[in-house]
């Protein structure tokens, strides 16, 4: 997907310069061709001489270096490139870059480029959270910037939280969409994901031990292939990809909503653990002891079937529907059922008996249930599992 294109990657300088390195080798493996920018804050954590040799390619730094001007001015430098990418984006070059400031090379050549821009903000977690950190992300995103990441984790300074940049393969992934050229461009796909939250007062609730990995993973994997995600997610543990429309919900009518809202799709997969009843007498006010020593009685009314009443819908209707289904038994003949109950296409079928650890676990092992039958796949990353399944529903919509 990325043989041949051209990266301008401006590296700015904070800690994670040094990843920078990583992304040039990874780029240059896939077949792109890297022309690498360094700031001068950049320079005190990278050398301008390890930079160039890893992308073979020199490394421009001074917006007066008159030879550059006269082999390549800093007009045709930003537009030479099929994308730039700013990593790490510091938050000063945030700044500059939502203010349209253009007082060195790297910020020139942002100013001056027609090409898209991908940033991988990389900063402290105060810093990250700074109101004026957010106001100039808002802005950049209004302005058609895209963001990968920051990750959320331990930092170099000792802290912990979102501000840490996004890892190499995820900068890599978000370049591919951006550059959107893959067998899903031009298609919209809906995913759900996550578990559901039914309340049962204002502070309680029944939920699912659903993280949300496989949904957020399929969303990632849809969204390398270039298409565009609509995500409804439930309050999932692991975060949403970045590069998708995320549209957060938290019970199973709300999630109804949200997907008849997204609607039409080219396909729909439908992997949110949705809660199957909502408690009908949730309390307004928080629940108390009455003293007599009797529990309260909960009563359930039924959630909405959201799958099937897409997989039913008629007009309207994704060409593909996918539905998954989490069994702890005799799962081909369960989900074979379910597929034919359901009326959707397929039906991602796995185990999630405790002893298996799937369920908020790595890894996954799933059979896939069609009109043809029953296809089981080894036990895979579920990253792995969703890049499958993403080339599968591609192949489906050709
Ligand atoms: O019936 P069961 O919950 O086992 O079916 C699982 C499949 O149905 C999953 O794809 C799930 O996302 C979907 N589902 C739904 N709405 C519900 C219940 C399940 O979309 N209320």
């Amino acid at each position: 997907m990325l043989a041949d294109k051209r990266i301008l990657l401006i590296i700015g300088g904070g800690i994670a310069a040094y990843k920078a390195l990583d992304l040039i080798r990874r780029l240059r493996e896939h077949g792109a061709r890297v022309t690498p920018v360094l700031t001068r804050a950049g320079e005190e954590f990278v050398t301008p001489l390890s930079v160039s040799a890893l992308a073979a390619q020199k490394v421009y730094r001074d917006l007066f270096d008159l030879t550059d001007e006269a082999e390549m001015g800093h007009i045709e430098l930003s537009r030479a490139a099929d994308l730039v990418v700013v990593a790490p984006a510091t938050a000063d070059l945030m700044g500059k870059m939502a203010s349209g400031l253009a007082g060195d090379l790297a910020t020139t050549l942002l100013l001056a480029t027609d090409k898209r821009v991908l940033i991988a903000p990389s900063m402290n977690v105060r810093m990250w959270e700074h109101p004026a950190t957010q106001r100039n992300l808002a802005q950049l995103q209004a302005d058609g910037v895209m963001v990968v990441g920051p990750g959320v984790g331990p930092m170099a300074c000792g802290e912990f939280g979102p501000g840490r940049m996004a890892e190499v393969p995820e900068i890599v992934a978000a370049i591919g969409a951006a550059l959107g050229d893959g067998p899903l461009k031009g298609r919209h796909v809906l995913v759900t994901s996550g578990p559901t939250h039914e309340p049962i007062d204002p502070v309680r609730y029944i939920a699912n031990r659903s993280s949300g990995a496989q949904g957020a993973a399929l969303a990632g994997a849809l969204r390398d292939l270039g298409a565009r995600v609509s995500f409804v997610t439930g309050p999932a543990s692991v975060p949403a990809p970045m590069g998708v429309d995320v549209i957060a919900v938290e019970t199973a009518q709300q999630m109804a909503d949200a997907v008849a809202a997204a609607l039409p799709a080219d396909a729909a997969v439908f992997a949110a653990a949705v809660a199957d009843w909502r408690v009908a007498n949730a309390a307004g006010q928080k629940m108390k002891k009455d003293g007599t020593g009797r529990p309260p009685m909960l009563e359930f009314a039924e959630n909405p079937d959201i799958l099937a009443r897409v997989a039913q819908m008629g007009e309207g209707r994704p060409r593909l529907v996918v539905g998954f289904a989490a069994e702890t038994e005799t799962v081909v003949d369960h989900a074979t059922a379910k597929r034919a109950r359901k009326g959707c296409d397929w039906i991602v079928a796995n185990d999630v008996s405790p002893e298996t650890g799937i369920m908020g676990g790595a890894e996954n092992a799933v059979m896939l249930i069609t009109d043809q039958g029953a296809e089981s796949w080894p036990r895979l990353p579920k990253a792995e599992v969703a890049r499958r399944l993403a080339l599968r529903i591609a192949d489906a919509l050709a």
